[in-house]
This record gives structure tokens, C-alpha cells and sequence, in this order.
């Protein structure tokens, strides 16, 4: 047995190795002159950023400036380590700008309140953990004031009432450990319904959908892009066709961005995003 658990235990010392770097960095703790957010409405400006990895000889992100409005919907695209995920965790406030700064609300990130902050964003990532409990625990854990008109309410936004209202017990329904019953996709769609209800104004997907069939992976397309009218949304995705609905794609390449304009505007300028999509196909 222990044998055969092996593999999980060693991806949960990893994720315990991660949750450490987060937990020790001092970035989170150093915050001097703190400006109160208040409600966040989702605008992020990252000016001139540049960020190095300390054991990395040349920055990972170069000149990184993005202006983004409330609501509006961003997918970064770009070969494996052009800087996605490097993007993403600067959002969040993981890791801090070697230089430039970003402006969360036109707030700089260093004065911010990070755990005032962190409570009004929502990341959906790509291994979802499901817990054992019933389907309602798995997506309100947490919060204390749920109802369940607001569980159903986030379910019919990804779309998982139909699969809820075959089971028996509906949102009671228990699931096993890492949610055995379920489907990738809907494991998926539980972890957006998750984001969802927490009402986050700004949602971050890095590949959540990289591991899903494209006919899943569309499901939960549908189910996000409902949301993604009302939260600003930064969404890395592997499959190209998966962002074409976003406002702006943001093309990278070494951490640089090479390109930023809608779908359309991209494949009709035959650049870099052009290329990248022609490989895929
Ligand atoms: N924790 C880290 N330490 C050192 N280098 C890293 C770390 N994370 C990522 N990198 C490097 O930074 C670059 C960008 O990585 P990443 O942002 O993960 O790219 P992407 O998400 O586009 O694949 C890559 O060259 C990667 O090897
Ligand atoms: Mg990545």
C-alpha cells in the first residue's frame, strides 16, 4: 500500500514545499505603508516589469506593460516558458517585480493589504483538489454565510445542474477522496463554481483546462466565459482555440511580449500568434 501511495506523497510534499515558499516569502510580510483597498473593481496595470528568478542569469519577464480595465478579459499565450505563469504569480502577489511596478486599482502591489486583496481574487489551476465531503463543502468551504440558493446559483453558471440533479442527494452527494465520481471536466467545473461563489473580481486561470478532452474543455469554456462578463480575467491556456473569445491576447515569447490584439486582429496580421496557432493545427 505504501508503495503505491507513494506518488501522491511525493506531489504532497511538493505542494508543501510551494505553500512554504509562499509562507516565507518575505514579500508578503514586508508590506510597509499599506493603503486600504476596499471593494476591488479589477483594474491591473503592470508598468516596465521586469522579474529574474534568484538561481536565473537573465530576467524571465522584460519590459512586462499591460494596461487592464475592469471586466475585460486577457489570454497569455506563448510557448512553454515564455513567462505565463511568471505573469500570473506577480498578479497574485507570489512573487514581487525586480523592477517596474504593478497597479492593482491603481493601488501599487507593494502598498497593498495582500490578504485584503487575495480575498477578492479567485485562481482556478490546473490539478483541482477536491476534498471528501459533499459537493456543497467542496465549493463553499470556507465561507461562512452560504445559502443554498447561492451553491445551486454557481452550478447553473458552469453548468453542472443537470449532472447535480441525477445524483440522489444533489449538492449532498459525498465525494471521495480527490472526487473518484466525478468526470476531469466536471472536477473542473466544481473548481470554477468554487471561484465563482466567492464573487472574486479578478479570476486567474493558468491552464486549467490543458488536461481536459476538447469536448470537456468546451463545457467549461462555456461556464467561464458567463463569468468572465463580470471579473477582470488573465487565462493561459494550451489549446489556442480555447481563448478566442478573450477581449486581448497578450503573445509572448522570453519573456517579452510580442503581440497584443483580439483574435481576430492577430490571425489577420499573420505575426507570431498567427504562427503559433498554425502549428497547432
Ligand atoms: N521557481 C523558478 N525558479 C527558477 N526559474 C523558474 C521558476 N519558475 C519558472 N522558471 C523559469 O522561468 C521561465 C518562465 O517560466 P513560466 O513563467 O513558468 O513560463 P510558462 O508559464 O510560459 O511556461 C522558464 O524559463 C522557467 O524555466
Ligand atoms: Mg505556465
Amino acid at each position: 500500500t505504501l508503495i503505491n501511495i507513494y506518488p501522491q506523497i511525493s506531489k504532497g510534499l511538493e505542494s508543501v514545499k510551494s505553500i512554504g515558499d509562499i509562507m516565507g516569502n518575505s514579500h508578503v510580510e514586508e508590506n510597509n505603508s499599506i493603503v486600504p483597498l476596499g471593494e476591488l473593481k479589477g483594474a491591473v496595470k503592470f508598468v516596465n516589469v521586469d522579474f529574474k528568478y534568484p538561481d536565473s542569469d537573465k530576467n524571465t519577464l522584460s519590459d512586462f506593460t499591460l494596461d487592464v480595465k475592469p471586466g475585460e478579459s486577457i489570454a497569455l499565450v506563448g510557448e512553454s516558458g515564455a513567462g505565463k505563469s511568471t505573469v500570473l504569480n506577480l498578479l497574485i502577489g507570489f512573487i514581487p517585480p525586480v523592477s517596474g511596478k504593478i497597479l492593482i486599482d491603481g493601488i501599487n502591489m507593494v502598498n497593498l493589504d495582500i490578504n485584503e486583496y487575495r480575498h477578492q481574487i479567485a485562481v482556478v489551476p490546473q490539478n483541482t483538489i477536491l476534498f471528501s465531503g459533499t459537493i456543497l463543502d467542496n465549493i463553499a468551504y470556507g465561507l461562512e454565510h452560504v445559502t443554498e440558493k447561492d451553491v445551486m446559483e454557481v452550478i447553473k453558471d458552469v453548468g453542472l445542474e443537470d449532472m447535480i440533479e441525477k445524483l440522489p442527494d444533489g449538492i449532498y452527494t459525498q465525494l471521495g477522496e480527490h472526487g473518484d465520481k466525478l468526470s476531469g471536466g466536471q472536477r473542473q467545473r466544481i473548481s470554477i463554481a468554487r471561484a465563482l461563489i466567492r464573487k472574486p473580481k479578478i479570476i486567474v486561470f493558468d491552464e486549467a483546462t490543458s488536461a481536459l478532452d476538447s469536448a470537456s474543455e468546451k463545457k467549461v469554456q462555456e461556464a467561464t466565459s458567463n463569468m468572465m462578463k463580470n471579473c477582470t480575467t488573465f487565462l493561459v491556456a494550451h489549446r489556442l482555440s480555447t481563448i478566442r473569445n478573450a477581449d486581448r491576447i497578450v503573445a509572448m515569447r522570453d519573456g517579452k511580449i510580442v503581440e497584443v490584439g483580439s483574435y481576430d486582429e492577430l490571425m489577420e496580421k499573420k505575426g507570431y500568434f498567427y504562427e503559433l496557432k498554425a502549428l497547432q493545427s
